[in-house]
């Protein structure tokens, strides 16, 4: 087993292509799609990273709406965690990746740690419920109006993550 889990929804498919990437720079992770994962997959991990699309105005991709209610019978302490998120700026401004927050809000006083926090200077939005402390909970990518960009900052976050890790 790797020692790094990768749980993932995605509905057309971006969220799944940046998951193998990270899994293909981190070498040594499994790949899980949450729409069939259970407490005991993600319970084996100590280093686990979540990845989620927002979908319909704010909300969380629709695997995820099951899957967050899954991670409640997960237990947290001493696992490090980290996230990614899609999203498009340009065109829900307003609400640009707020699954990070969603998720993070359910995940936040489990005993858990948190790596991956992620720069917001190089995105153009309004308002965003991913953001922490001036920062993004975890990596952001565009894959809308940037995806030229995706692969180098799947690059340096994945760097990030080694040493965080
Ligand atoms: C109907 C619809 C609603 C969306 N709502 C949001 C949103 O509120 N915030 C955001 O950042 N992106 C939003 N997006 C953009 C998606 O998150 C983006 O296209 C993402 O890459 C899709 O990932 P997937 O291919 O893994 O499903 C929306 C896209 C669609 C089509």
């Amino acid at each position: 087993m790797a020692k790094i889990g990768i749980f993932y929804g995605s509905t057309e498919g971006n969220t799944e292509n940046v998951a193998e990437m990270i899994a293909g720079a981190l070498g040594d992770a499994d790949l899980h799609d949450v729409d069939s994962s259970s407490a005991e997959d993600v319970q084996q991990y100590d280093q686990l990273i979540f990845g989620c699309p927002t979908w319909e105005i704010g909300e969380l991709q629709e695997d995820w709406e099951t899957f967050i209610d899954v991670l409640d019978d997960v237990d947290f302490s001493g696992k490090k965690v980290a996230y990614f998120g899609l999203g498009d700026a340009q065109g829900y401004p307003d609400t640009f990746v707020d699954a990070l927050g969603i998720i993070h809000e359910r995940l936040k006083d489990k005993g858990a740690s948190f790596v991956g926090f992620w720069p917001t200077d190089e995105y153009e939005y309004d308002a965003s419920k991913g953001e922490i402390n001036g920062k993004f909970l975890g990596l952001v990518i565009d894959e809308d109006n940037e995806p030229d960009l995706t692969e180098d900052r799947v690059k340096r976050w994945t760097d990030q993550l080694k040493n965080e890790f």
